[in-house]
């Protein structure tokens, strides 16, 4: 069949070159995809927001089945442009699509499923909002409705930064997603990102991943889209999976329904495991970027033949068989990121880097400049890595590093840092 994947990041690098390993497959194409993506589908320029033109290209090239890799396009209602027109495709309607585009919609929908999540207040005016968050105990986190590209968070220390947080949100920052506020109790305990495929009645969990979110080592400074990530993540034990799954997942799956909203696609749910279980904090409808890397790295099955399950609806007659062995991934990133970034640097090294033992090298924010690769965007590369263990993937990953030469570019050296002190 002919497949086109919407997207142009490192996770769709990830997924471009497992659906490319697919027996199910004859052409990949990717819109509008990057540099290394061009390595195996053929990217096109296609606008995902356009949805006439994505389902004109459909029908002009015979394409079987749409993936959609970001958020945008599907709360943007790709998904629906295509389900109105016959086109099979992975990933959830725009209403299941509230689970990410509404961080009040996911919310309510814990609160009416008994789902553990933090305690949280939705406001769609300031003076109620600032009452509200001038008792709460600190810290205390707010959080623009919407889609805000990673940015709507704050977690307040002070009083001072809660209010001004509140502000800044009704104040239009973040438009349209901060038009309505949610406050909510600070979490405690470790990280982790779970992914399930799920097929609107079924739910089908993958590995876990773990990502570092701050751009600088030790975990500190400012949010990023993630630095790095690294499979298995030792905090999800089989008990906490269980857990997950029984109080989080299910529950979801079944509400969603309910609600007239089946959900289709990858549920990523981001989670806070502390002293009283998992809790979830947020929830994607798409696959995490740079978990995705580290997923696929580790996925034996056809990935492709349990995405068409999923948009099939057959998720229970299906299973996912996955390699023992760890992946890591390290972010390269151009120097200015999270801020603005620097465009058109040169990076040299790429086969290089790349025929280390064991590595994949995704491209994230690249493209081609005659014989030349350039940096086009905030993070750059994902240089990813299988080993036997979270500590050998990690020291291939870096030595395929080393081989590349991008003065224009940054990058972690703590990656897995919390997994390898576990032992
Ligand atoms: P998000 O952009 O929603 O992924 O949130 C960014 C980060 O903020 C998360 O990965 C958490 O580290 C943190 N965060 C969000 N909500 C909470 C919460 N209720 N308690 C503690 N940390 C949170
Ligand atoms: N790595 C977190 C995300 O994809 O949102």
């Amino acid at each position: 069949m002919n497949v086109l994947l919407i997207g142009s990041g490192g996770r769709e690098h990830a997924l471009a070159w497992a659906i490319s390993g697919s027996g199910l497959l004859d052409k990949l194409y990717c819109a509008p995809g990057n540099a290394g993506i061009s390595a195996v589908a053929e990217c096109v320029a296609l606008d995902a927001a356009d949805h006439a033109g994505v389902i004109a290209f459909c029908r002009a090239n015979a394409v079987s089945f749409v993936v959609i890799g970001p958020e945008a396009p599907l709360v943007g209602g790709l998904a629906d442009a295509l389900e109105a027109e016959g086109i099979k495709h992975f990933g959830p309607s725009r209403a299941a699509a509230q689970l990410e585009g509404s961080k009040g919609f996911t919310k309510d929908l814990c609160a009416d499923f008994g789902i553990p999540t933090a305690a949280y207040a939705r406001f769609k005016e300031l003076a109620p909002a600032r009452e509200y968050v001038a008792v709460q105990p600190l810290p205390v986190v707010i959080k623009a409705d919407g889609l805000a590209a990673g940015k709507g968070v704050t977690i307040a220390e002070t009083y001072e930064d809660a209010i001004a947080a509140v502000e800044a949100c009704f104040a239009g920052a973040f438009g349209q997603a901060g038009a309505e506020v949610v406050i909510e109790e600070f979490l405690t305990g470790e990280e982790a990102s779970f992914f399930a495929l799920v097929d609107g009645t079924t739910s089908l969990p993958l590995v876990a991943a773990q990502d570092h979110k701050r751009v600088g080592e030790g975990d500190t400074g400012a949010n990023t889209g993630g630095m790095g990530a690294y499979s298995p993540a030792p905090i999800v034990t089989p008990e906490v999976e269980r857990l997950v799954m029984t109080e989080i997942i299910r529950p979801t799956v079944a509400g969603m329904k309910q609600r007239g909203m089946p959900f289709k696609g990858v549920l990523f749910a981001g989670l806070m495991i502390g002293p009283e279980g998992p809790k979830l904090i947020e929830y994607n409808v798409r696959f995490g970027d740079p978990e995705t890397q580290v997923l696929m790295m580790r996925l034996k099955s056809d990935l492709l033949a349990a995405l068409l399950a999923t948009a099939d609806g057959v998720l229970k007659d299906f299973d996912v068989r996955w390699y023992s062995d760890a992946a890591l991934t390290v972010v390269m990133a151009a120097n200015g990121y999270p801020g603005t970034p620097q465009k058109g640097t040169e990076i040299l090294g790429l086969d290089e880097a790349g025929a280390v033992e064991g590595v994949e090298v995704f491209h994230a924010g690249t493209r081609r400049d005659g014989d030349r690769i350039v940096a086009d965007g905030g993070r750059v590369l994902n240089i990813t890595a299988r080993g036997k263990t979270v500590a050998e993937a990690q020291l291939r990953a870096y030595e395929a590093i080393a081989k590349i030469n991008w003065p224009g570019g940054f990058f972690r050296r703590d990656i897995g840092w919390r997994a390898l002190t576990r032992g």
